[in-house]
């Protein structure tokens, strides 16, 4: 078996990485919806149908457990194709799958549950959330997802949320940093300015962002917390995999590397990020 990352594109390579590094002889399939990326202004029926193909296609290549390194499908699909798809898909396969996502995780590492609490054992002086910045893609925005979330667990923390229409897709095509910083630095002064001054912490809320988290980084107030997603998956699907031990990841060290469209070599900002060439096959 084998535990498969699935993607509108590239962005969830930023979580699939720290996941290899985490379970360093489990088996991994990385599937990227490259034919119909961005996902973040699509319809969202739309983007439950192509999550759940992503899904399906995981399923077939072997993999017992999806996780959705992708915001928007996370935001959009999870729970609808938790509820309404995958028990009887189960059923059918006759065998146990399931996909998880890294909205939850991030959130609960945002508002101080298992991070705030590491960091006081430490010693560390935590700073006071008042206010959380997030930032994503249209369509997790309007989904609210953690606005609602957050809302759950920490009715003292007040959520502003930064769509970022551009910026998946221009990180997709592999944009130069000189125009990602000048978008990034627009997207992070306009979320100042709705609050009134700087978040208290940031969540990059779309994968893609992890991969020029340096550049948000840099334009957000030095000292700013900025919430790593790749982190937080890790961490929950650590403690997932210890729960389900019928979820057996694998123990060859397989990694494949799955594409809807063009096969073949992955832009620089994406390689560079991932330290070396990255070869994609046709799904
Ligand atoms: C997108 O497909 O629009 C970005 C993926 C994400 O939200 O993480």
């Amino acid at each position: 078996m084998a535990i498969g990352v699935f993607d509108s594109g590239v962005g969830g390579l930023s979580v699939h990485h720290k996941l290899v590094e985490r379970f360093p002889t489990a088996d991994f399939v990385y599937l990227a919806d490259q034919a119909n990326s961005p996902y973040g202004g699509r319809p969202g029926e739309e983007i439950v149908a192509l999550t759940r193909a992503g899904c399906e296609r995981l399923f077939a290549e072997g993999c017992n457990l999806v996780v959705l390194a992708c915001n928007t499908a996370a935001a959009v699909a999870l729970r609808r194709l938790q509820q309404t798809w995958l028990p009887g898909y189960r059923k059918a396969l006759g065998r146990p799958v399931n996909v998880i996502g890294i909205i939850v995780p991030t959130i609960e590492a945002a508002t101080g549950l298992p991070w705030e609490h590491e960091a006081e054992r430490r010693g560390d002086k935590v700073e006071k959330l008042d206010i959380l910045g997030v930032f994503s893609t249209p369509a997790t925005t309007s989904s609210r997802v953690y606005e609602i979330e957050i809302d759950k667990r920490r009715q003292d923390v007040a959520v502003f949320s930064e769509p970022c229409p551009e910026l998946a897709r221009m990180i997709e095509q592999g944009a130069g940093r000189e125009e990602l910083k000048r978008v990034i630095e627009r997207h992070v002064a306009a979320l100042a300015k709705r609050i009134g001054r700087a978040p208290d912490r940031a969540i990059l809320g779309c994968t893609h962002y992890e991969i020029v988290a340096d550049l948000f980084r840099a334009a957000l107030p030095p000292g700013t917390p900025l919430i790593h997603q790749p982190q937080a998956t890790a961490d929950a699907l650590t403690r997932y995999l210890e729960r389900h031990p019928e979820f057996d990841p694998g123990h060859s060290g397989k990694r494949l590397f799955l594409t809807t469209g063009a096969p073949g070599a992955q832009n620089g900002l994406v390689e560079t990020f991932w330290g070396g060439p990255l070869h994609f096959e046709k799904a």
